[in-house]
């Protein structure tokens, strides 16, 4: 598919920021000209995606669709039970539902935001067991996205065993930067996991992209397929949610997928609850069919190539002009440190946020904040949780812009540079929601 997308004047945005109470998730998407708040459900479906939708089936129980969707399930990632979803969310919340109590302790790296959200609401605690060299943008670790065993093991002395359901592995870590995590090092965990008996979860979103680091990053699989490491990936878990709006480059879906029956037989009593039949839940036929060659197409080498290649493009532009990003760059987004960029706002007035709407403000550009606001209010405390790092996120939609495109973002960013120091205040809160306020917050300026 084409778009238009359309210019603005400066006037028009200011006008429209204010009106969105500066959250850019407020903004109606034709105010925006290069939209990069997400990589999610934003990607351009391929022509045999789009043939593959016609031959959908729609039918109620054990349509066709949904058996070519588990083939495709099977034989790239190797599960032999699965449990369609609307989203990736959605698969978090079918899954927990059946695994996680009140009180409960769930390690991981990074978790996303949707999957800390799912495990505070059930009174549970996510225990970031994510390795240091993520908190400090410039240091090189190829795999950033790494848990650091050591901090796993500190979770599994501080807390009983049966409060600790299963061990979470973002693969990749979206919230540390889209940083990769290493075959090594889900081997170790996979390893760790089993001298505990406890099952792994990975949270899939970006599988094929951290399949993708580990082929040009770790040696000892440079001669592999991406088939073939994301088959060893898997290895190493027993149980798979799936936002199939990255990855599996569709608008909408998702899935969980697990070896264990006796699971599948339990999340199919909630995924009949809160997404639908067993055989569809919350997906059409059509849609399943889309995924299942998306799932194709996102684990070819040369598609992954290109696309990250793009990423680099934007960033190494960046470095170029000495702006301050999360390396190496990451694989579905450029993330800016914002704290480097505008040192001189306080975390209090949201930095990341006021670097976002700034870029809003010079070119109609959308990033999102991956920061304070993001991080939301101690569940116990209420009191502003600061995060280790303050980002914008740039997320790039998959098969959409040009590199002519990514110029544009660069170009509007070094603008901003050579000016930082005008910008000295950012923003408060007016209205906030209870849990995830970062979509619907509103904000005034200081
Ligand atoms: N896990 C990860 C790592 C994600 O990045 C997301 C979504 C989800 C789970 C939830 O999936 O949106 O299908 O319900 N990330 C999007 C983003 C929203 O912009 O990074 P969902």
């Amino acid at each position: 598919m084409v778009e238009p997308i359309r210019l603005s004047t400066r006037e028009e945005r200011e006008k429209w920021m204010s009106e969105a109470g500066y959250n850019l998730f407020n903004l109606s998407s034709d105010k925006v000209y290069i939209d990069l708040l997400t990589d999610s459900g934003t990607g351009a479906m391929s022509d045999r995606q789009w043939g593959a939708i016609m031959t959908g089936d729609e039918s109620y129980a054990g349509s066709r669709s949904y058996y070519r969707m588990k083939q495709a399930i099977k034989d790239i990632l190797g599960f032999d039970y699965i449990m369609p979803t609307h989203q990736g969310r959605a698969a978090e919340n079918v899954l927990f539902s059946a695994l996680v109590k009140e009180g409960d302790v769930v390690p991981g790296n990074s978790h996303f935001d949707t999957t800390k959200g799912h495990i505070e609401f059930r009174k549970a605690k996510a225990i970031d067991c994510t390795i240091n060299e993520a908190f400090d943008t410039e240091d090189m670790h190829p795999f950033k996205g790494n848990v650091d065993i050591k901090k796993l093991e500190q979770v599994f002395e501080t807390y009983p065993h049966e409060k600790i359901p299963f061990i979470i592995i973002t693969v990749t870590n979206n919230t540390a930067g889209g940083q990769p995590v290493s075959l090594e090092n889900l081997r170790a965990v996979k390893e760790f996991a089993r001298s505990v008996n406890k099952p792994v979860l990975f949270d899939s979103a970006r599988f094929a992209e951290n399949a993708y680091f580990i082929k040009v990053r770790e040696n000892a699989c440079a001669e592999m397929s991406i088939r073939e490491i994301v088959r060893e990936m898997y290895k190493c878990a027993d149980m798979m949610t799936m936002s199939s709006k990255k990855d599996a480059i569709v608008n909408i879906g998702g899935f969980i997928a697990m070896n264990s029956e006796e699971l599948w037989k339990q999340v199919s009593v909630f995924n009949i609850i809160y997404e639908g039949y067993i055989t569809y839940g919350g997906m059409a036929g059509r849609d399943m069919e889309a995924l299942a060659v998306g799932l194709e197409e996102g684990t070819d080498f040369d598609y992954l190539k290109s696309r990250i290649t793009q990423i680099e493009h934007l960033g190494n532009q960046l470095i170029t002009w000495g702006i301050p990003i999360q390396k190496p760059i990451g694989g579905h987004a450029v993330f800016i440190d914002a704290v480097k960029f505008l040192p001189q706002v306080p975390r209090e007035q949201y930095v990341a946020q006021t670097l976002a709407v700034e870029l809003y403000l010079e070119a109609g550009i959308r990033g999102v904040e991956i920061g304070t606001i993001l991080a939301d209010r101690d569940p116990e405390t209420r009191a502003d949780r600061f995060p280790p790092l303050e980002l914008v996120r740039l997320a790039i939609p998959r098969r959409v812009y040009t590199n002519n495109h990514m110029d544009v973002v660069a170009v509007a960013l070094k603008n901003i540079w050579d000016r930082r120091n005008s910008i000295s205040k950012g923003y408060k809160i007016e209205y906030e929601a209870p849990i995830m306020r970062h979509f619907t917050v509103k904000l005034s300026k200081v």
